[in-house]
């Protein structure tokens, strides 16, 4: 097959002149360990991992504030999710003419940026440096709007979704249905709000967020110990950073071979455009991790024709998830070894033996 070019698009020759690396990759085994380097326009040092759907999606980066420093103030007309990697700080957000409000932070948290504000980050530690995650949506803005200036000069405050509430990053927050309507959670390690999400097997719990009145979504998800997930595809840029606990997870296109990708907290996953991807705790503790991606913004999943999202119906009515009982039986003889090796009692008998 010829192959052709892909023209770059705006926003990549945008983030090529940031002046740090550029991982273009799928996969991080830990973002805690990655290395970081100098970034100008943020002040501290940082690394830009773009996936291979980032040019039409969302892109990340992690940075690093030095131990006792603060970062450069930004602003920026496209969207921010941050999760907190290692350390504790502070940040300061404000529209123009509106109050300052400053929250405190620490590894496990995870808060957005209200669109457009200005914001400050600060190490609060003076021995040890901050260490994030950020997720952004500013390759399909950029690339919109192809204007650099416009994307770091718009003025325009977006006060329907922050008017300098007081209580903006402290409040608990609101459940509506499966989604916690917040500005901040303190820890996800210990977040304790998730809901039983049978779909995906494995009695699974899992909850979503929506930061910040984002158009983009989170959600963090845990497993038993002894359990795996189903097999499952859909669109690109749901990017999966490790929260707690041990294990590997399985990519692949179909039709090709099965890959392997360990993790433990910090390793991250961006499971590249519908490529079945499933994961498996096989540490001694529930695994738990939390997805950042786009949500609403022209990714909207896939449906069947009675409406539901493919990405968690059986493959046998239209779907794109398989079921324990058509998976491969590599995949649950290579989990029943792993277990072994780690001597992890495997918890699987009664779903694999319940069909859907
Ligand atoms: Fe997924």
């Amino acid at each position: 097959m010829v192959q052709l070019s892909k023209p770059k698009s705006y926003y990549r020759k945008w983030v090529e002149t940031e002046g740090i690396p550029i991982i273009d990759g799928h996969y991080v085994e830990s973002l805690q360990e990655v290395d970081v380097f100098p970034w100008p326009r943020l002040g501290g040092l940082g690394v830009y991992i773009n996936h291979e759907a980032s040019d039409v999606s969302n892109d990340c980066y992690v940075a690093e504030i030095p131990p006792g420093q603060a970062l450069v103030p930004q602003r920026h007309f496209f969207e921010i999710m941050i999760y907190v990697l290692r350390g504790r700080g502070a940040t300061t957000v404000w529209y123009g003419t509106g109050p300052k409000r400053t929250f405190e932070w620490q590894a496990g948290s995870l808060f957005a940026i209200p669109l457009n504000a200005h914001y400050q980050h600060f190490n609060g530690q003076g021995a040890e440096p901050c260490r994030f995650l950020a997720v952004t949506n500013c390759p399909m803005v950029m690339n919109m709007v192809q204007s650099v200036e416009f994307i770091f000069g718009c003025d325009f405050e977006f006060r329907d979704r922050f008017n300098g509430e007081e209580d903006y990053f402290s409040g608990a927050g609101e459940l509506r249905g499966r989604t916690w309507e917040t500005n901040f959670v303190p820890d996800l390690k210990i977040f304790e709000g998730m809901l039983d999400y049978k779909e995906r097997g494995a009695g699974g719990r899992n909850v979503r967020f929506r930061l910040a009145k984002n158009a983009m979504r989170a959600h963090i998800s845990e497993f038993p110990v002894g359990t795996y997930k189903k097999g499952h595809r859909h669109g690109p840029g749901a990017h999966v950073v490790v929260v707690s606990g041990r294990g590997y997870s399985l990519m692949w296109r179909e039709g090709e071979p099965i890959q392997e990708f360990p993790w433990r907290p910090g390793t991250l996953l961006i499971p590249p455009n519908q490529w079945f991807h499933q994961h498996f705790n096989t540490g001694p503790e529930p695994a738990r991790y939390l997805a950042l991606r786009l949500g609403g913004l022209g990714t909207q999943p896939e449906r069947t024709s009675d409406g539901l999202s493919k990405s968690t119906v059986d493959r046998k009515l239209g779907g794109d998830q398989i079921e324990y009982e058509d998976e491969d039986p590599m995949i649950r003889q290579k989990y029943l070894e792993a277990c072994a090796q780690n001597g992890v009692a495997v918890q699987m008998e009664t779903f694999w033996q319940r069909p859907g």
